[in-house]
């Protein structure tokens, strides 16, 4: 095993630009909170896991105020956004008590908010929480989807962007 003791301790900014390297799709992840309010959050770290059993994986940062929501109620809807839905999506990247104001949802599967405008929604049982560093990854299974033929959002360098021309 090698002995990374003698490394030099990464720069915390560094980590950010490389780790915004990777281009990635962008989600709101939802959920009801203890008092029925709806709580949601943009996130990136959404991986699909298996097709059979089909499961996905997302994370959020232990220290995130819509947290508790996630761990205490066992449903959650990803929604996967569309280029159209930057100024809905934006809604959800920063605190707010208000976040679903004038955002079009209806209730899933356990009653979790499913976004109108998404391109793609995954209703989902969490199945397993591990927390690892400074976030929780939650693993779901997915009991429902659907979709539209609309252009995705992306998240580039720290930058919401649109499909250019294919590879
Ligand atoms: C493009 C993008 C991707 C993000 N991905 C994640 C993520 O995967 N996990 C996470 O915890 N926060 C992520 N965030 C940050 C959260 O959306 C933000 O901290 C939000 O305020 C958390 O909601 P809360 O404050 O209600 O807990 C991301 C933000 C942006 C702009």
């Amino acid at each position: 095993m090698s002995d990374d003791t003698l490394l030099e301790p990464l720069d915390g900014r560094l980590l950010r630009d490389v780790f915004g390297c990777f281009a990635t799709g962008v989600t709101v992840v939802t959920s009801i909170g203890e008092d029925d309010k709806p709580v949601g959050l943009v996130v990136n770290s959404f991986s699909s896991v298996s097709l059979d059993p089909p499961q996905i994986l997302w994370s959020i940062g232990l220290n995130s105020p819509s947290r508790d929501a996630f761990c205490k109620h066992e449903g959650f809807a990803v929604n996967i956004m569309g280029a159209e839905s930057k100024d809905e999506t934006m809604r959800f990247c920063t605190p707010s008590d208000d976040k679903f104001a004038d955002v079009d949802w209806w209730a899933g599967h356990y009653g979790v908010p499913v976004l109108r405008s998404a391109l793609a929604t995954l209703e989902c049982r969490t199945e397993q929480r591990i927390i690892s560093g400074d976030h929780e990854i939650f693993i779901g299974r997915v009991l429902r989807v659907d979709h539209q033929d609309v252009a995705p959002l992306l998240f580039h360098r720290g930058k919401f962007a649109q499909l250019g021309a294919l590879a």
